[in-house]
C-alpha cells in the first residue's frame, strides 16, 4: 500500500469537501487503487475557526505544506491568482503534484503553470476549474482526444443559473436570489465574477483551449453577464418559446475559434433549458459522436470535492506507475479567435418606444437597410411608453449592432433596453421559427 501525503492550500467549501471524502472512502479508495490517503496539514488564514481538521493539522505558514517531505500531493483550493500561483510554482519546482479548483488561475496562467510542471515532470490537475462535480476535462483529455470538437455550448457557472431559474420561476429579485447563492456556498469570495459571466469566461477559455488543441487568451473572450435582464425579458421569452441561461459557447471552424459568454435564448426543447438550479451542463457537438451533454452539480461542497479527489487519485496513480508530468498541456497549434462582428446568430431586441403611428415602420425600416430581417415582432403594453420586442432571422452582428446604432438615435425611441442573441435552433428549434 503506497501512502501519499496530502496538503491544503486553504479549507473552506472544497476543501472541506475533499476532506470529508478523502475520510468517507478511505478504504474505498485504498482497495481500488491501492493507495492510501493522508490528510497532512491544511493552510488557513483564521487559526481559530471550527474545521473538519484537527488544530494541529492547521497552520497559517505555507512552507510547512510547501516544504514538508511526507507532502506529495498539494491541493490548491484557496481562490485568486496570488498567492496561489506562487505557492503552486514553489510546490512543482519541490517535486510535488499540484491539484487545483482555481478556474481563474488557470484561465490567466494556466500555460505558464503547466510548462512548468511539465518542465519539472510533475502532474499539474484541475478537473475541478470547470463544472464542479462533472469529470469533463479528463474527458475531453482523454475520451475523446481523437475527436474533432466543434462546439461547446456551457452552463458552467451555478451561481447564475440558480438566479436565473430563482428569477423565471419564483419571479425573485436577483439581489435576493445572489443571497440564497451565497448562502449556500455557490458564489466565489466576489461574487460579481460570477454575475458579471467572468468566472464562465475563465471556465470557457479552459475547455476551449482543450476541445479545439489551440490556447484561449482570457482577453479574447466575449462576456457579458446577467446584470442587464430584467423580469420583462423573462417573461416575453418564454411566452416566444424559449429559455433564457447564462451560456459559455465555443464554436470552432475553419475560419477560426468564437468563444463567448452571454445571456442565450434557446428553444424550451433544447436540453439545455430543463438544467435548472445550480446544476450545469455541458454539451459538445462533433462531426462522429453528433451531440453530448454531460449534466450534474456545478458547484458546493461534495460535487466539487468530489472532482478534486478524482484528480489527487489521479496523481496518486501517475507516481505509483512513475508518469507524473504525461497529461499536462494538450495545444498543439495556433488558432485566431474571430471578432464579435462576425458572429451570425437570430437575435431578440427589445426596445422601449413611444406609441404613436409611424414608430413601427421607421424601426423596421433600419432594420431593413442594414440587411436586418425580422421573424416575429411584437407590442407590450398599453401605457407609454410600451415595448417593442422583435426576433430577427439570423444577422451577422456587425448588421445588427448598426441598426441599433440608427434605431436608439431616433426621437421616439427611449432606449434599446436589450439585445440577447439566440441559440440551438439548429438542432432543437421548431419548423416555424
Ligand atoms: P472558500 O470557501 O472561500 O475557501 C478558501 C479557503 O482558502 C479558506 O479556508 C481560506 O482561509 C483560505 N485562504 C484564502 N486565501 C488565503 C491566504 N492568502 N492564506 C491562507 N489561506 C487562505 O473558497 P471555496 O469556495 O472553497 O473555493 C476555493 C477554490 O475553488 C476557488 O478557486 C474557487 O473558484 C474554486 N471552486 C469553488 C467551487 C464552489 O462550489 N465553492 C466550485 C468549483 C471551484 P480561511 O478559512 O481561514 O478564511
Ligand atoms: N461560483 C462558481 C459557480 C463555483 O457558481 O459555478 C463553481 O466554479
Amino acid at each position: 500500500m503506497k501512502q501519499i501525503g496530502l496538503g491544503l492550500l486553504g479549507l473552506g467549501t472544497v476543501g472541506t469537501g475533499l476532506c470529508k471524502l478523502v475520510m468517507e472512502n478511505k478504504e474505498l479508495i485504498e482497495k481500488r487503487m491501492g493507495i492510501s490517503l493522508e490528510l497532512k496539514k491544511a493552510l488557513v488564514r483564521d487559526l481559530n475557526r471550527e474545521r473538519i481538521l484537527s488544530q494541529g493539522q492547521l497552520t497559517t505558514d505555507p512552507n510547512e505544506i510547501l516544504k514538508d517531505p511526507s507532502i506529495q500531493i498539494v491541493v490548491e483550493v484557496m481562490g485568486g491568482v496570488e498567492p496561489a500561483k506562487t505557492y503552486i510554482t514553489e510546490a512543482l519546482k519541490a517535486g510535488k503534484a499540484v491539484v487545483t479548483a482555481n478556474k481563474e488561475l488557470i484561465a490567466k496562467e494556466g500555460h505558464e503553470l503547466l510548462t512548468l510542471a511539465t518542465e519539472v515532470g510533475q502532474d499539474l490537475y484541475f478537473e475541478a476549474s470547470v463544472a464542479g462535480g462533472i469529470p469533463i476535462i479528463r474527458t475531453l483529455k482523454e475520451s475523446l482526444i481523437g475527436n474533432r470538437i466543434t462546439g461547446i455550448f456551457g452552463i458552467i457557472n451555478g451561481t447564475t443559473n440558480y438566479i436565473l431559474t430563482k428569477m423565471s420561476q419564483e419571479g425573485s429579485s436577483l439581489e435576493s436570489a445572489l443571497a440564497a447563492a451565497q448562502r449556500k456556498g455557490y458564489a466565489e469570495a466576489d461574487p460579481s465574477s460570477d454575475v458579471e459571466g467572468w468566472d464562465a469566461a475563465y471556465k470557457l477559455a479552459i475547455l476551449a483551449s482543450i476541445a479545439f488543441g489551440s490556447r484561449v487568451e482570457i482577453d479574447k473572450v466575449h462576456v457579458e453577464g446577467i446584470c442587464k435582464i430584467e423580469p420583462e425579458d423573462l417573461k416575453y421569452s418564454q411566452e416566444l418559446g424559449y429559455t433564457l441561461k447564462l451560456l459559455a459557447i465555443g464554436k470552432n471552424s475553419p475560419e477560426g475559434i468564437q468563444v463567448r459568454v452571454h445571456p442565450t435564448l434557446i428553444p424550451q426543447q433544447h436540453p439545455l433549458a430543463t438544467v435548472s438550479g445550480v446544476y450545469n451542463a455541458v454539451f459538445l457537438e462533433d462531426d462522429s459522436f453528433g451531440e453530448l451533454m454531460f449534466y450534474g452539480r456545478g458547484a458546493g461542497e461534495l460535487p466539487t470535492g468530489s472532482a478534486v479527489l478524482s484528480d489527487v487519485i489521479a496523481c496518486g496513480r501517475d507516481l505509483v506507475l512513475g508518469k507524473a508530468g504525461s497529461l499536462n498541456c494538450t495545444c498543439f497549434e495556433e488558432r485566431p479567435v474571430l471578432p464579435m462582428d462576425d458572429v451570425q446568430c437570430k437575435y431578440y431586441v427589445r426596445l422601449v418606444v413611444d406609441d404613436r403611428p409611424g414608430v413601427l415602420a421607421k424601426i423596421a425600416d433600419c432594420f431593413g437597410s442594414n440587411g436586418v430581417s425580422l421573424a416575429q415582432v411584437i407590442q407590450k403594453g398599453y401605457e407609454e411608453p410600451v415595448d417593442l420586442v422583435f426576433v430577427s432571422h439570423r444577422v451577422q452582428e456587425g448588421q445588427m449592432k448598426k441598426a441599433l446604432a440608427q434605431i436608439e438615435a431616433l426621437p421616439f425611441v427611449h432606449k434599446v433596453a436589450n439585445l440577447i442573441r439566440v441559440e440551438g435552433e439548429e438542432q432543437f428549434g421548431t419548423a416555424a421559427r
